[in-house]
């Protein structure tokens, strides 16, 4: 079957953000499956309107998805797994924290951005994902650099971030394909054996408030559901996940 994600790449030296850079490029040089990626950014964005650092090394890259039918919320998770099974491939056992942190021993090690954008009645997700891979950890700001580490620190070992993003974007497009078919209750569970917050104890920071209970499962829409202290069963949408203490 035909490859979707990646038989475009186009590569920058600095950009602001590669995902503002995709964002232009929509429907002009950029279509379904095209790839941005950077050797560095200057104004890397997260989740949350939180930075992201982005010094040479790493790799940042946006992917020019067409969700059809599958949520954005979805389409976010779909994202974090490729990351996590190339790491895997590079010895770093990284799991996922819902919706998609990339993370190891509770340190940070990639995240992704998805946004959603219309153009001209068109509707087009762009997957903005970071993985610190060569980055030293003193590179980065003191405030992150307590929750953060990096392929190389976990490793001691230098890749080629080409090789990575030929191996994630291999990944990628299994996952892609499998989010525009009716599979998607079996990707639901594809990604909870990929992500450590399932059976934890966990407080979800969302917008209406802070939601606490056990991580039971992942919708096939993406939402996590916790079972509360009073055994309620609660779906979230979105939020941020921190652990929470037994009460
Ligand atoms: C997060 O964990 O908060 C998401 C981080 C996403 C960072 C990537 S780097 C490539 C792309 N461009 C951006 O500005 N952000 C994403």
């Amino acid at each position: 079957m035909d490859t979707i994600l990646g038989r475009k790449v186009l590569r920058f030296d600095a950009v602001e953000s590669t995902n503002d850079t995709a964002k232009e490029l929509l429907g002009g040089d950029a279509d379904e499956g095209t790839v941005i990626v950077a050797e560095r950014q200057v104004a890397g964005r997260g989740r949350h309107g939180r930075a992201w650092f982005s010094p040479p090394g790493g790799l940042y890259c946006s992917v020019v998805l067409k969700p059809g039918d599958t949520s954005v919320t979805m389409l976010g998770l779909v994202s974090g797994m490729p990351v996590v099974k190339a790491l895997r491939h590079w010895s770093v056992l990284a799991t996922l924290k819902w919706p998609n942190d990339v993370v190891i021993r509770n340190r940070k090690i990639g995240g992704v951005l998805c946004e959603g954008v219309y153009r001209q009645d068109a509707f087009w997700v762009v997957a903005g994902i970071g993985v610190n891979t060569n980055v030293s950890l003193d590179r980065l700001p003191a405030e992150v650099r307590g929750t953060a580490t990096s392929l190389k620190a976990e490793t001691d070992v230098e890749v080629s971030n080409e090789e990575f993003l030929e191996y994630m974007l291999r990944e990628f497009d299994k996952v892609y394909k499998a989010s525009k078919s009716s599979a998607r209750n079996v990707l639901a569970r594809d990604y909870m054996a990929l992500c450590s917050t399932i059976r934890q104890q966990v407080a979800v920071e969302t917008p209406q408030g802070t939601v606490r209970g056990t991580a039971i499962e992942v919708t096939s829409q993406g939402a996590l559901v916790l079972m509360d202290d009073a055994g309620k069963r609660v779906e979230v949408a979105d939020g941020s996940v921190s652990p929470s203490s037994i009460r």
